[in-house]
């Protein structure tokens, strides 16, 4: 059985225990920044894999660090905690763990300095986010991507997913699953949870870094996956909105949402209309890869019983 779990203020406590006060900074301001790390259960094996742990940790260090924030644990504290909020939580499914850094400071005043910083984690069960055999069905958001200069995406921000929220729930009132979002110069950013990509003339194409864009960790996974298994080139350069048109594959990647096909941007169906061949060779390989079922990348994951076993021999 299930006994859900967070790590809050220090220690882990029952999950109803994990409670902000209403003054609490963060809650007041959106100044927190937050990670989502997937476990991929596998039934076969009894095991739940948790991918890339310690990436998602350097990655909130880096959002902190834009944020000037302090992080009082080291790496592989933090690697152990989220490992620790699973096993004690003791999920057998497919679920999402957030850490986040957060202003603790209950004060009124907007800032980012002299205030406390601290760290919670917690666990919930999740599954597919969109669908992925289908795929997802995207419009273009008629609100713009944060710049750098107001808000730097590539921070994993609270505050700042108000701007993904807002496209998303225009996509979806809209009738679309998900939104694209232009940056103030109209060139494709991402979607609000996802990177995008797409194929032309046998090139993979993903915005660059500086199209204010989180710069994924499924995303990095999944063009080593296509320049190592498909021999793909991969560029990473700005994309017209048009490109996702004509392109002769569209797709989405994200710790959520995995490898999505767009078999349409816009109502305009791209290639066929279905989800394209790299797409789904690209999905196949990351989930066996997520899921334990390639030896080759088993050092990108954290086994939460098996782990759990080995803490408890030493
Ligand atoms: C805005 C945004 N872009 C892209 C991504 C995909 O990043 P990753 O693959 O690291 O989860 C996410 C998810 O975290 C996101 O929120």
């Amino acid at each position: 059985m299930a006994t859900p779990t967070a790590f809050f203020e220090g220690q882990f406590v029952p999950l109803e225990q994990a409670n902000i006060n209403i003054m609490t900074h963060a809650f007041n301001y959106g100044t927190a920044v937050f990670e989502g790390v997937r476990g991929n259960w596998n039934e076969e094996q009894g095991e739940l894999y948790l991918f890339k742990v310690r990436e998602h940790i350097q990655r909130i260090r880096l959002s902190a660090k834009i944020m000037r924030m302090e992080i009082k644990y080291t790496d592989d504290e933090l690697c152990g905690f989220v490992q620790q909020v699973a096993e004690r939580s003791g999920y057998r499914e497919d679920v999402y763990i957030r850490p986040m850094v957060y202003k603790a400071s209950k004060v009124v005043g907007v800032r980012m300095h002299n205030l406390e910083d601290d760290f919670l984690l917690f666990v919930t069960p999740f599954g597919a986010y969109l669908d992925p055999d289908a795929g997802a069905r995207v419009g273009t958001s008629s609100w713009r991507r944060v710049d750098d200069t107001e808000i730097p995406a590539r921070a994993k921000v609270t505050g700042l997913y108000v701007n993904n929220a807002m496209a998303k729930t225009e996509a979806n009132l809209n009738g679309f699953d998900e939104a694209v979002m232009l940056n103030q110069d109209g060139h494709v950013s991402e979607g609000s949870g996802e990177n995008i990509l797409m194929i032309r003339n046998g090139v993979i194409v993903s915005p660059s870094p500086s199209d204010n864009i989180l710069e994924g960790i499924t995303l990095d996974t999944v063009l080593m996956l296509a320049k190592e298994h498909l021999g793909l080139s991969v560029e990473r350069r700005s994309i017209d909105r048009s490109e996702l048109y004509i392109a002769d594959e569209v797709f989405m990647t994200g710790t959520a949402a995995h490898v999505t096909p767009l078999p349409e941007v816009d109502r305009v169906p791209v290639g066929n209309g279905r989800p394209g061949p790299v797409a789904t060779q690209i999905q196949d390989l990351y989930f066996k890869m997520i899921t334990g079922r390639l030896p080759q990348y088993m050092d990108w994951l954290t086994p939460v019983f098996a782990g759990a076993k080995v803490t408890a021999q030493r």
